[in-house]
Order: structure tokens, then C-alpha cells, then sequence
């Protein structure tokens, strides 16, 4: 495939702050003279605050790492993953087209994308928040056909399923990703027949599901939290930080959130505008707030509970987006019971919420009351009869 610029650029690049101090310390990571081996995630990063990578882009970090242009401009053109024009706001989305999902389907999933996003790959939907292009093998073939959306696989797919999919995104909500047809991972479509052990005592997700579903990240791009992860050398703490969301820590904003829709490239036939590469400015600091103690809190704190009734927690994992470190916090919380759940009003979920720390937004996104009204009469829901 032809690999070009795209034709209208911006006029300059600049790292935020945040991403600058990241970068650096990236450069650190190689000896006196090898600071070119940074190139590939300066590069990425450029990919992931911007969106895309403009020439100004690819030129600026060759000049950090003390290259010719053209050796930065090499690397950007020769690997797939590096985009060479603008993508939609809210995500690109990537058909493997290679063997497996050709035969299980992916040509239905091409179909989609041009009925939802643009006729052709490449090209932004009318509203600027999809793009999508047909990739080689992503190494998931098991789980045919497939697509990568964001950091992550979305398996087993349909035609109709990844329809949901980007109305869902498009909607503001983060699907989970993994299978799509109840499957745990990639084990035989009639259940296990080996290894049965493994499944008894297993968390709600497989392993890379549940870890993107506990970060809350997926098509998110950065959060800036990265930049807590200093090298001992550079006089950091090499531990893992609690991530956090962008809003809540007031800074690190993700390009979605920085230029939502201004960079996009309209479907063919429109007049596209020249992309910003001003950086954005950050949002107010949210000041911190102690879960559960309620003062800064939007909305109405709902009546919680010091225990569970009766000793007898209902398992909160039954409602689709609460995860064990969820349940957890829910607890913490004071939040042990389907019927809990199910009467909070709007107000209360504000509350919730805003108590949910890394979490925020689940309670809407994942539609916790239906699911609970429906758990706490006694009934299971689609997802929590696939749980079980
Ligand atoms: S063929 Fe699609 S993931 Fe391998």
C-alpha cells in the first residue's frame, strides 16, 4: 500500500508540557549516541496526542533525536500503525481483512464501516468522529473475524454486533472489548474440553478485558498519567500510580477532547479544514475528593449501608462494568445490594459518580439501575446469564 503525507498539513508541532517531560525521559532511557532507538514511541506519542502524524510532527521529533528529516520520515511511512492523515475523533477503526476473519466474515464488517462511517478507508465519517481502514492479521485469528478499536481487540464479531459498536461509541459509551458472542477467551466455541479448573474462581473478564476494563481506557488515546512514571535514574518512584481520568486530574486531555471535531477531514466532497496543533489548554483542576465522604460531591448522597443485610452481599459483578476492584469500592462505598442500585435517582447517581474515583462515568455508561432492577427482582440479564 501507498504510504503519502497527508496533502494539507499543519503549520507546526509542539509536545504539551506533560508529553514533552515524557518524551525526554524517554530519550534518557538510551546511551550517548543511540537516542535515535526513541524514535518509534516519540513518535507514537505524537500519534497519540495528535491524533495522526503531520510531517511537522515527524520532522520535530527527528530534530529532538538529532536526525535528518528524512530518517524520521522513513519509520512514520513504513509502519502501518503510524497515521498519516487525520482519523476520526472518537476512533479508527481497524478490520483485520487477512485470512481467518476474511472467512468468518470481515467482508460484512467492511460493509459496516462503509454504510456507517465512509465509502472508502481512509476518509472521515461526515461528523468527524469515525474512520476506519482494512489491516493484515492482528494475531487474534482464533477469535475471527476481529477489529481493533483504540488500544483494544473487539472479537467474534457480527456485522450487526459491530453496527452496536460504533453507535455505542458514537454515543459516548466504551463497549467492553473481548469476544462479542459470550466467549471468555479463546477457547473452543462449544466450551472447554481441557484445563476445566481454569475457569473456577476466574475474574468476570479475561485477563487483557478485565485489565482495560479496570483502567476504564480504551478508546481513550492519553490521560497523561504517564508522565507519574519516572525512572529511578531521573529520581522517581518506579511504581505504578492508580490511574486516573484526565478529568479528574485536570490535565493530561486526550486529543479526542483537546480538538473534538475541528481537525476532522469531512467525507469527500467537502471543504477540509486546516488541523490545530496549538497545544490545548488544560481544564480546571476537579479538586479531590475523599470517597464517600460526600462534601464536594454533586447530586444526593443514596442511603448506604455500614454491611451487607443479613451478613449476604449480592455479587455486584453481575451487573455488566463492575469489576472485582469496582465491587470493592462499591462496598467501601457502602453499596452491597441489587435494590440499592436499583433506586438510585438521577441525582444519586451524580453522587455515586462522582465518588467512583478512576471509574467515573460507569454508572450511565452501563446502564447500572436497568441492570439492577432486573438482578434485584430475581431475573438475569443478557450479560449476567453469559457470567454464569
Ligand atoms: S486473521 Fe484476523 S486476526 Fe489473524
Amino acid at each position: 500500500m501507498l504510504r503519502r503525507l497527508a496533502a494539507t498539513q499543519p503549520d507546526d508541532f509542539a509536545f504539551t508540557p506533560a508529553n514533552q517531560k515524557w518524551a525526554e525521559a524517554q530519550i534518557t532511557k538510551f546511551p550517548e549516541g543511540r537516542q535515535a532507538s526513541a524514535i518509534i514511541p516519540l513518535l507514537w506519542r505524537a500519534q497519540e496526542q495528535e491524533g495522526w502524524l503531520s510531517r511537522p510532527a515527524i520532522e520535530h521529533i527527528s530534530e529532538m533525536l538529532g536526525l535528518a528529516h528524512i530518517r524520521g520520515l522513513e519509520v512514520a511511512t513504513f509502519y502501518f500503525m503510524f497515521q498519516l492523515q487525520p482519523v476520526g475523533s472518537v476512533s479508527n477503526i481497524q478490520i483485520c481483512g487477512t485470512t481467518s476473519c476474511m472467512i468468518c466474515g470481515a467482508e460484512d464488517l467492511v460493509s459496516v464501516c462503509q454504510a456507517k462511517i465512509a465509502a472508502k478507508p481512509h476518509t472521515l465519517s461526515a461528523d468527524g468522529k469515525f474512520s476506519w481502514e482494512e489491516v493484515e492479521c492482528l494475531g487474534a485469528c482464533a477469535n475471527a473475524p476481529m477489529a481493533q478499536i483504540g488500544k483494544d481487540y473487539y472479537e467474534d464479531l457480527t456485522a450487526e454486533r459491530l453496527g452496536e459498536i460504533i453507535d455505542e461509541l458514537a454515543a459516548g459509551k466504551v463497549p467492553v472489548p473481548g469476544p462479542q458472542n459470550g466467549r471468555y477467551a479463546a477457547e473452543p466455541l462449544a466450551g472447554l474440553t481441557s484445563l476445566k479448573d481454569h475457569a473456577v474462581g476466574r475474574a468476570q473478564y479475561n485477563a487483557s478485558v478485565q485489565r482495560a476494563v479496570d483502567l476504564g481506557e480504551t478508546v481513550k488515546r492519553i490521560d497523561g498519567t504517564e508522565e507519574l512514571f519516572r525512572a529511578p535514574w531521573q529520581g522517581g518512584a518506579a511504581q505504578e500510580i492508580p490511574r486516573k481520568s484526565a478529568e479528574e486530574r485536570g490535565e493530561g486531555v486526550t486529543r479526542a477532547e483537546a480538538e473534538p471535531l475541528e481537525t476532522a477531514r469531512p467525507a469527500e466532497g467537502s471543504v477540509a479544514p486546516a488541523p490545530k496543533t496549538t497545544p490545548a489548554p488544560r481544564p480546571t483542576p476537579t479538586p479531590e475528593v475523599t470517597p464517600g465522604s460526600g462534601t464536594a460531591s454533586p447530586g444526593s448522597k443514596p442511603q448506604m449501608l455500614t454491611e451487607a443485610r443479613g451478613g449476604a452481599a449480592d455479587d455486584l459483578k453481575k451487573i455488566k462494568g463492575v469489576g472485582p476492584k469496582l465491587e470493592a469500592l462499591l462496598h467501601r462505598l457502602g453499596v452491597f445490594h441489587f435494590d440499592q442500585v436499583a433506586g438510585w435517582s438521577d441525582g444519586e447517581i451524580a453522587w455515586v459518580d462522582d465518588n467512583l474515583e478512576g471509574f467515573k462515568g460507569r454508572v450511565v455508561r452501563d446502564n447500572w439501575v436497568s441492570q439492577a432492577k432486573i438482578l434485584a427482582d430475581g431475573r438475569e440479564t443478557d450479560f449476567s446469564a453469559r457470567a454464569k
